[in-house]
């Protein structure tokens, strides 16, 4: 198999790697290309990828490139990570935001909707550059944010596409690991948009495959451990009598983070202090495993995740995955074409969403509410257009009110102007 990761020179990819070495009998890579404009850190990813893959025994070949046509040709599947501005955007969207009050993230409120901006159009050259080249039946795996309204974007011009994200897996391996069984014996009742779910139910099977609810049980006697997971108030989780991700601080607890992010350095800081850090480690032709330091970024189990969603299309097993796709009557309160984040069985025929019982009216309206910003923001992204991006502003239900969503629009365009074609 030919694997081809577009963005293979972020400071992520080692992750990655780590995933394709150790789990190489469930994916055999042949050839593993890194696709990035910046030949610098292609240069000292790809040295480590390719260290890592020897000292691991796999015999998969490595390439770098910065030509995106001769990476994704003839490729078996393609992995999209790519960030648009780098970390110096993602300040941006951190911060612009708090002029009106508003938190500052990269995939959530107004940060996010100027990283969908910036994306989607890069992202569907990429897409293109896959359908004229690649094998004719390659997937798209993006893992590119903001996931649902990239997924979409893809799907709606015609792409074979999936979306992933860790958070799902991050909460299948720590409800294994308290309820000490093996992750795969965990299926979630996880359900939402993208960086907008909740986990409902922590299906175990036991050893005459009965399946059996232990969310509760977790809930009872983990909640405070579950709680500080997700960086959420106990309380707020009995009330729900489910478990919301992280990335819903940014609505149950808006006005908190929103002060702790006015006196903290922003996560784009962060990361480029561990990045440096990284790709100092990267450049030390000694280290042949993936570096303790990567632990600091937010990508756990992400490669485990790969390894899962392209094995899995790659064959027939019918495992059941968390992925983001199309919704098709899921939730019945969501157009067909929404793309929505839930357990799916995944073969080589693509990914099936199984049902999702009924949402409780609160999740269900805000979940229509993001889902609403998200379709007009994937028209702005799209057509361009100051009205297109005011319009979206204003059905964000962070935003909201006319004054600021004219703001923010002003400052969005103000800060992202060299990424927006049309502006
Ligand atoms: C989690 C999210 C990803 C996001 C990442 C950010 O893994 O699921 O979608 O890209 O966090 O991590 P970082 O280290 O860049 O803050
Ligand atoms: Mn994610």
């Amino acid at each position: 198999m030919k694997l081809t990761v577009v963005g293979g020179g972020s400071t992520y990819t080692p992750e990655l790697i780590d995933g394709f070495a150790r789990l190489r009998a469930q994916l055999p890579i042949e050839e593993l290309w890194l696709v990035d404009p910046d030949p610098e850190r292609l240069r000292l990813v790809g040295g480590i990828s390719e260290r890592m893959f020897r000292a691991a025994g796999h015999p998969g070949r490595i390439v770098i490139t910065s030509d995106l046509v001769a990476g994704v040709a003839d490729a078996d599947a393609v992995l999209v990570q790519l960030r648009i501005g780098g970390q110096d955007a993602r300040r941006g969207d951190e911060t612009w935001p708090h002029e009106c009050g508003c938190i500052g993230q990269e995939t959530t409120g107004p940060g996010g909707f100027a990283k969908a901006l910036r994306t989607v159009p890069v992202v569907l050259r990429v897409a293109d550059a896959v359908r004229r080249h690649a094998k004719p039946d390659a997937w798209i795996v993006d893992f590119t944010n903001p996931v649902g309204i990239v997924t979409r974007a893809l799907l709606s011009e015609g792409h074979r596409a999936v979306g992933l994200c860790n958070v799902a897996i991050g909460f299948q391996r720590a409800f294994a690991g308290m309820l000490g069984v093996a992750p795969a014996a965990v299926q979630l009742g996880h359900v939402g948009l993208n960086h907008l779910t909740w986990e409902r139910h922590a299906w175990v099977r036991d050893a005459d495959g009965l399946q059996s609810d232990a969310l509760p049980q977790l809930l009872r006697e983990r909640g405070p451990e579950l709680a500080a997971h997700v960086e959420l108030e106990p309380g707020l989780i009995d009330l729900l009598g489910m478990l919301p991700s992280y990335y819903l601080r940014y609505y149950y607890a808006h006005d908190i983070v929103l002060r702790e992010q006015q006196g903290e350095p922003t996560r784009a800081d962060v990361v480029q202090q561990v990045e440096r850090e990284l790709l100092d480690v990267y450049a030390d032709p000694s280290v042949d495993t993936k570096p303790p330091q990567l632990e600091r970024r937010g990508g756990a189990y992400y490669s485990e995740a790969a390894v899962d969603l392209i094995s899995s299309l790659a064959s027939d097993r019918g495992d059941v995955q968390v992925v983001n796709l199309r919704n098709d009557g899921i939730l019945p309160f969501l157009p067909d074409d929404h793309v929505i984040e839930v357990p799916a069985t995944v073969d080589a025929r693509g990914v099936r969403a199984l049902p999702v019982e009924p949402l409780p009216a609160d999740v269900a309206g805000l979940v229509s509410h993001v889902a609403g910003y998200e379709r007009l923001a994937l028209d702005a992204a799209i057509h361009g257009g100051r009205d297109r991006v005011r319009r979206a502003m204003l059905a964000h239900p962070l935003v909201q009110q006319y004054d600021r969503a004219e703001r923010l629009t002003d400052l969005l365009i103000a800060e992202n102007r060299e990424h927006l074609a049309w502006a």
